[in-house]
């Protein structure tokens, strides 16, 4: 059995439960709450899903810490410590909320802060992510690879998304949009930042950047990157920590240099 074989087949497990709640909910309309501002959602299927991920890890490791977007704070366990989870019920409200089929279950777990195991579920196309570290990624079993032929930026596919949180896009403006545009082969931003993880690491993409994201929004594709031959770092190249902002680039691993340099992030630009 492979390390972390337990823990893998719950975190898949509970992936897959939740993404059935999506699938089932995604064209039938469920209420529909604002967080922070307007244009931060939940709905019941957040909440939902979230109850069965934390109440199914929990009775499977009882000792384990488990973080959840949607708890709000209300953690248990110690995050950060021996063992934490972090978990995304759903990623990808606004779409799931405007019935555009593009969202994921992220779950991931971190030892000592550093995620090693991840699963990413896209119900609606049925294709479950996963990593462990030392191990490979995989898609539904097979073996899965970052994109390797492609070693420029006016190659490549590049993918971004907009903080939930109104209050945090003003912080987008720290890095060359304009630059990036101009060089890139071209650039999306589908709204789930768990998926367009995946998606680097299956090939399908080539970078990815975002400001203002949540552990919980990226430790299960940090891992999945990773493990598929590619890059994970913050905005000037350095490790990528899981703290309160996290600010990240994750690509092939042939572009990052040329990615960042075009970012060009100012940490101490004005905030407009
Ligand atoms: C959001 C998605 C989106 C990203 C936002 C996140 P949520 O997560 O990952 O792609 O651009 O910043 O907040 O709220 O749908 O889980
Ligand atoms: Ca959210
Ligand atoms: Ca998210
Ligand atoms: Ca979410």
């Amino acid at each position: 059995m492979n390390r972390l074989q337990a823990e893998l087949e719950v975190a898949v497990r509970a992936a897959r439960e939740a993404g059935q709640l999506i699938k089932d909910k995604i064209y039938r309309h469920s209420i529909t709450e604002t967080k922070s501002c307007l244009s931060d959602l939940v709905t019941e299927v957040d909440r939902q899903a979230e109850a069965g991920i934390t109440g199914l890890i929990r009775r499977h490791f009882p000792g384990h810490a488990v973080v959840g977007e949607e708890q709000q704070g209300n953690y248990t366990g110690e995050p950060g410590g021996n063992i934490t989870w972090y978990i995304d019920p759903l990623d990808g409200t606004t779409n799931f909320v405007f019935g555009l089929p593009f969202c994921a279950v992220s779950i991931a777990m971190a030892e000592h802060g550093i995620p090693v195991l991840g699963v990413i579920h896209d119900p609606l196309r049925e294709e479950t992510f996963t990593a462990v570290r030392g191990d490979g990624a995989r898609l539904n079993g097979s073996p899965i690879n970052t994109d390797k032929s492609i070693a420029t930026l006016d190659q490549s596919l590049l993918v971004t998304g907009y903080p939930g949180n109104i209050n945090n896009r003003p912080r987008m403006h720290r890095v060359n949009y304009k630059e990036v545009i101009d060089r890139c082969n071209n650039l999306r931003a589908l709204g789930s930042a768990a998926l367009e993880l995946a998606y680097i690491a299956s090939g399908r993409l080539t970078g990815f950047w975002e400001v203002s994201l949540k552990p919980w929004d990226v430790a299960a594709g940090m891992v999945l990157v990773k493990e598929a031959g590619g890059e994970v770092s913050n905005l000037t190249g350095q490790p990528l920590l899981l703290t309160e902002n996290v600010d990240i680039a994750a690509t092939n691993g042939l572009i990052h240099r040329e990615l960042l340099e075009c970012l060009a992030w100012r940490e101490d630009s004005p905030l407009e």
